[in-house]
């Protein structure tokens, strides 16, 4: 289905490249994390959001709380432009960080030292209820799954497809991008 638009390729080119602690760029993080999707195969809508499920980072560059963090910047985006499971499944993505930690204690020991740090500000355990919450979603699992390719997308020396291996699913779900070449974009 064509949708309104979202330059995805030009927020890419623009931030995507930037580093955030991690030992990888946003844009490498990204496509590992589409890359892990493809080879569960994942729906595609799936691994659409795993290829945008930090783009908060790249459209509001600000710290992250627990009622307003990267996953629900990007949501308010992607609302309007995307299918809505992909829309949820970004926006709860730094949830789902949350709900592993609280019922597993051996998950916030695989965390990096940026996400270890990151979850503190998104607030840490789930409640109860909120647990409940979150299991009883159609979409929990994928959003459980997004989680584990986000935390194995920080390998700096992982090669994957360039973003343009995306772009039929990106234009189909988003409408047409602006491939740039001499970017590392297109190849
Ligand atoms: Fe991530």
């Amino acid at each position: 289905m064509s949708r309104a638009g979202l330059d995805v390729v030009g927020l890419f080119v623009d931030a995507g490249r930037r580093m955030y602690g991690e030992h990888v760029s946003q844009l490498e993080h990204a496509l590992q994390c589409a890359m892990h999707a493809r080879r569960d195969r994942a729906a595609d809508e799936i691994v659409l959001a795993a290829l945008l499920h930090d783009i908060g980072h790249l459209l509001e560059p600000t710290g992250d709380t627990p009622h307003h963090h990267h996953g629900i910047a990007a949501a308010q985006v992607l609302r309007a432009v995307a299918p809505s499971r992909v829309a949820w499944l970004v926006e709860h993505h730094v949830v789902a960080k949350r709900y592993l930690v609280t019922i597993d204690t051996r998950y916030r020991e695989l965390l990096s030292p940026v996400s270890r740090t990151s979850l503190t500000l998104q607030g840490a355990e789930l409640a109860v209820d909120e647990v409940a919450q979150l299991e009883a979603h159609a979409w929990f699992g994928d959003a459980v799954r997004l989680r584990r390719w986000d935390d194995a997308a920080k390998q700096p020396e992982l090669v994957c497809e360039p973003l343009i291996a995306y772009r039929s699913l990106l234009e189909t779900c988003l409408g047409p991008q602006r491939w740039v070449e001499k970017t590392g974009i297109d190849r």
